[in-house]
């Protein structure tokens, strides 16, 4: 991937409006080392290696971080893994969020609840990048009490002690590996409730193309959906002007 430098202005407009430090991470309670926060380059573990994941994972290589894919059939992700390049591996949901600094989970909203349960002493205190979308005819029951209580509340809850960022919901996964094409164009709807979870998630986001713009918090979540006047490829402004509407 040719390597653009991001709008310094978008970058600082972020870090505004999401009222984080642009200083260094802060290590203390986060599960990244050294290395990550000096170099920005980050060991990523993503569970659910499908559409979604197989995307951000490629572009997250390309922009040279160190990708873990993870589902329940290895012998798929070890082939998608050795397609993507050697800063890319294969592992058990377990392996890839033991691997993890960040976590990324990109399942079915079905498939979530026993994730949790698996992932959950692994989990707990780390960042993770939630993509995840309750649909009721894909996903049944859960996704009703997910819509009702609003997606960034029912993953909380389903992944106790994770360090949830809502992003990349509502963009087709088949665009996600073309926004560092023109970086800061598309604008990256984002909502969490930890500060610093956010800046590192911000951190990825960006260095893929696209511009974070905080939406709020995980409450907020219910926005980031497919369907909602946040969906589609809409550019920063456009995001803003549409938060000012929300609520
Ligand atoms: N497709 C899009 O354009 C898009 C855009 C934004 C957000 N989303 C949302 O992001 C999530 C992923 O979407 P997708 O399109 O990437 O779905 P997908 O192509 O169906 O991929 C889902 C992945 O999750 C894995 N998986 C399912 N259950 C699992 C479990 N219990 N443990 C570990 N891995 C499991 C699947 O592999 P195995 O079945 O082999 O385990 C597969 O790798 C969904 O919630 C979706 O609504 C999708």
């Amino acid at each position: 991937m040719k390597t653009k430098t991001i709008p310094r202005q978008s970058r600082r407009r972020f870090l505004q409006v999401a009222g984080v430090a642009t200083a260094a991470l802060v290590l203390e309670g986060l599960s990244l080392t050294a290395r990550a926060a000096s170099t920005g380059k980050f060991k990523i573990g993503i569970v659910g290696s499908g559409r979604v994941g197989s995307a951000l994972g490629g572009v997250w290589v390309k922009a040279g971080h160190e990708v873990m894919l993870s589902s329940r059939h290895i012998e798929h992700d070890k082939a998608l893994a050795a397609r993507l390049g050697a800063n890319a591996s294969a592992g058990t949901p377990r392996e890839a969020a033991a691997f993890g600094e960040v976590l990324m989970i990109s399942v079915p909203y079905g498939s979530l609840p026993a994730v949790g349960k698996d992932l959950a002493a692994l989990i707990k205190g780390k960042v993770v990048i939630d993509t995840c979308n309750p649909f009721v005819w894909r996903d049944g029951d859960i996704a009703t009490w997910a819509q009702t209580k609003g997606a960034g509340l029912a993953s909380a809850e389903l992944l106790p002690g994770a360090r949830i960022v809502r992003a990349f919901n509502a963009i087709g996964a088949a665009r996600m590996g073309s926004a560092h094409e023109e970086p800061g164009r598309i604008g990256m709807p984002i909502a969490g409730d930890d500060a610093q979870a956010i800046e590192i998630a911000s951190r990825l986001i960006l260095d893929i193309g696209y511009e974070p713009v905080l939406v709020g918090g995980l409450d907020m979540g219910k926005y980031l959906m497919p369907g909602t006047p946040l969906s589609g490829e809409n550019t920063p402004q456009e995001i803003r002007k549409i938060i000012a509407t929300l609520n």
